[in-house]
């Protein structure tokens, strides 16, 4: 969120702006390195990391753990290491008078908490240096982050292409909320590039994809994504909630914007509803605009609870990437399974793509068994350490039948690619030995 220094502060209000300066400069030239030295090839990886030793500030230089430990730790008022939660909803004015500076301002940290508060500026300025864009907003959820990506771009007769396995919420959002309000949409029905060109229309201002996708984790080609949408003026909104950015960075392959359920990886440990757009300072200026009017903010404490998630984001996601693969292979293997879906494997129809566009494969997957929708409820009913429960994401491995859920038609669901068998395991940070007994004993016939 851009910066909202204190009038009373003129020290401060230097430093706030001439570090939004270097933020800029600083995302800008990460982006230009990334495109020049993808980081596919090795001899690109050997240059990219020398060449970051020169160009990049320390900030941009530190890795995911670094930056979640340290970033935005200035934003925090007072000396304590753990953040202090501030949990007021209105701050002191010095002075009667100072309500009009202060209402004035951008997202001011110490005015009223709908319009921003301490927390969640450390929130933003971790996601904002994880993400590489300029900044980010939090929201009380990842369909708000998502509304607050899509509201302020588009108006009546404009067009919006949507993937075609999307998550069920941000489908409605767009069909039944947006269209309302005269935003026409086409689903496309393939995850491939072609399929998302020929959806485009004149009047397209925005594409919204999510890769990996909830729940068949088709993966989409971010940076020929953005290529196409730049190509005709529209914008790329990219669900990362499955990738996190430790699995990939959509922002340096082109993406405009970057939307997260912080309910998910971010936070970690299924004890909070939070969300997150990360995107350039002027998305996140009419998307706070829109925030401010209509609400949908992140309180204080649950801001705090996604900061000290994030705190483990990199460590929690080394062992998601590596228990989902394990689970993934075991079941592939495995005679009562018709098929694994899991961008990792390298049966996965995305797999090449995958590799180069993830570090790691995250912690989703889902299969189909033979025998159908009855054979999954039995494996599903049969998994002792995978609690049957909605969500993901968390350090607990869950499972669940996306079929079975309400708020999308049998029609859109199948069109998405959900057969009614597909049971769909989040992959815990357990014990891979005991995930793996628990998988194996639960196909046993
Ligand atoms: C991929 C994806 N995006 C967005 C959301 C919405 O997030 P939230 O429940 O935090 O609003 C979800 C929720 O399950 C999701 O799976």
């Amino acid at each position: 969120m851009a910066r909202s220094p204190s009038p009373k502060n003129a020290g401060r209000l230097l430093h706030t702006a001439w570090t939004s300066i270097i933020v800029d400069i600083e995302a800008g030239r990460r982006r230009r390195m990334e495109s020049l030295f993808p980081p596919e090839s090795l001899p690109a990886r050997f240059v990219y990391s020398f060449a970051r030793g020169f160009f990049m500030s320390e900030t941009n230089r530190w890795g995911v753990a670094t930056l979640t430990l340290h970033a935005g730790s200035e934003d925090v008022p007072g000396r304590s290491v753990s953040p202090a939660i501030f949990q007021t909803s209105t701050y002191r004015w010095h002075h009667v008078q100072d309500g009009l500076a202060l209402s004035s301002q951008e997202a001011p940290t110490e005015f009223y908490a709908r319009w921003g508060h301490p927390n969640g500026r450390q929130m933003e300025t971790i996601v904002a240096a994880l993400e590489g864009t300029q900044a980010a907003l939090a929201t009380s959820s990842g369909a708000a982050a998502m509304t607050l990506a899509l509201v302020p771009w588009v108006g009546p007769g404009d067009h919006v292409v949507l993937g075609r396995t999307i998550y069920g919420e941000t489908r409605n959002l767009v069909s039944r909320i947006l269209g309302r309000f005269g935003v026409r949409h086409t689903i496309v029905d393939s995850p491939d590039s072609a399929a998302y060109e020929s959806a485009i229309e004149a009047a397209t201002r925005v594409i919204v994809t999510e890769t990996p996708a909830n729940p068949t984790l088709d993966c989409v080609d971010i940076a020929a994504l953005a290529k196409l949408a730049h190509a005709h003026g529209a914008r790329l909104v990219v669900d990362s909630t499955f990738a996190t950015p430790v699995n990939t960075r959509p922002a340096a392959l082109g993406a405009d914007a970057v939307v997260h359920s912080a309910t998910k990886y971010l936070a970690g440990h299924s004890d909070v509803v939070a969300g997150v757009l990360a995107t350039d300072s002027e998305a996140i200026s009419r998307a706070w605009d829109y925030l401010r009017i209509t609400g949908p903010v992140l309180g204080p404490f649950d801001a705090w609870l996604v900061t000290r998630g994030l705190r483990t984001l990199e460590l929690r996601m080394a062992r998601h990437n590596a228990n989902a693969l394990a689970v993934a292979r075991l079941l592939e293997k495995h005679s009562a399974v018709a098929r694994v879906h899991y961008p990792g494997l390298t049966s996965h129809p995305a797999h090449a793509l995958a590799r180069r566009q993830m570090k790691g494969f995250g912690g989703m997957l889902s299969v189909e068994l033979h025998g159908g929708e009855q054979a999954g409820l039995k494996f599903a009913s049969r998994l002792r350490l995978f609690v049957p429960a909605t969500s993901l994401g968390g350090v607990e491995s869950l499972v669940q039948f996306p079929a079975t859920l309400a708020r999308i038609t049998e029609q859109e669901r199948l069109a998405s690619g959900i057969e009614p068998g597909l049971v769909r395991l989040s992959v815990g940070c357990e014990n891979e030995a005991d995930l793996l007994e628990d998988v194996d004993q639960a196909l046993a016939s």
